[in-house]
């Protein structure tokens, strides 16, 4: 248990789910103050009250794609005692289609949700940061935002520019004193996988992590020093360099893989099954 003074207010998104639950736990097992975001406030209110120093922590019921319900997150943040110190960004939705199957409500769904609305809450929750002398934002992105992948080009794009986005708010506010960090997990064990992308996972032999592990990695960058980029997995860190430096090998590795994939992306959508060339 950490002593008060090295106590930290963390605002988490997506608390109720998967990812966000772990976080919570490890974090207040450590002392932290947890600030519970998300929009189920019964499942927030029933792990509020299964963590270490209950009473310490709040839960704050938000859809982060309502700009109203946004600015009322920033100022219940605004009134916490003591301020907030830390803002994880992890609400996140994904789609496993093809792009000839995504519709653009999806798009905008998916794209508000994983890129806009963190940096929206960012820009509007850095004065209050800002205040803090052990400040620190966590992005939590996705190995499919560095390795482009067939069937996940929306949510690999939504990822790819939260890393964009990290990295260039990290450089602006660099000599403010606030630690921009960067996660990328590779598949992680929770209801955010379809039982389509499970099938594809297993058939293609790709490795999932369980969600205390990148609770683990988003506590060591928090215990840390200075901004930090990290993805977890081996081969996919990998894979990630090889990508970024011979993009044509991963291109023909996943050409030959492409045929499972299409099987596994149309299994949603029966009806345009063998539309797609
Ligand atoms: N699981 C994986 O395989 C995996 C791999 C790499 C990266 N990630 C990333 O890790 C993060 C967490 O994923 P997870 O596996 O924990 O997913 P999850 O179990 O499905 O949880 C997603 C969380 O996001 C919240 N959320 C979604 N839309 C929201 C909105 N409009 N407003 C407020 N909250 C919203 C959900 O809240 P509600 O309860 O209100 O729906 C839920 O708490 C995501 O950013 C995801 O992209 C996941």
């Amino acid at each position: 248990m950490n002593t008060a003074a090295q106590s930290l207010t963390v605002l988490v998104t997506g608390a109720s789910g998967g990812i966000g639950r772990a976080i919570a736990e490890l974090l207040a097992a450590r002392g932290h103050r947890l600030l519970l975001q998300g929009r189920d406030e019964k499942r927030l209110q029933q792990l509020c009250e299964s963590l270490p120093g209950e009473a310490e922590h709040r839960v704050l019921v938000a859809d982060l794609l309502d700009p109203d319900a946004r600015q009322g997150l920033v100022q219940a943040c605004r009134q916490q005692a003591g301020g907030v110190d830390v803002l994880i960004n992890n609400a996140g939705v994904s789609t496993f289609a093809l792009l000839a199957d995504t519709r653009d409500d999806e798009l905008v769904r998916i794209l508000n949700t994983n890129l806009l609305a963190p940096m929206a809450l960012t820009r509007d929750l850095m004065p209050v940061l800002q205040n803090s002398r052990r400040a620190a934002v966590i992005n939590i992105g996705s190995a499919f935002g560095h390795i482009g992948h067939p069937g996940f080009s929306v949510y690999g794009a939504s990822k790819s520019g939260l890393h964009g986005f990290t990295e260039a708010l990290r450089r602006e506010v660099a000599d403010s004193g606030v630690r921009v960090h960067y996660l990328a997990p590779r598949a992680v064990d929770t209801a955010f996988n379809s039982d389509s992308v499970n099938a594809l996972n297993r058939s293609l032999g790709n490795k999932s992590d369980s969600p205390q592990r990148v609770a683990l990695a988003c506590l060591n960058l928090l215990e840390g020093s200075g901004s930090r980029r990290r993805f977890i997995g081996w081969p996919e860190r990998l894979f990630i360099k090889v990508n970024a430096i011979f993009p044509a090998l991963v291109d023909s590795a996943l050409a030959k893989k492409l045929p499972v994939i299409r099987e596994y992306a149309q299994q949603n959508f029966p009806d345009l099954k063998g539309e797609t060339p």
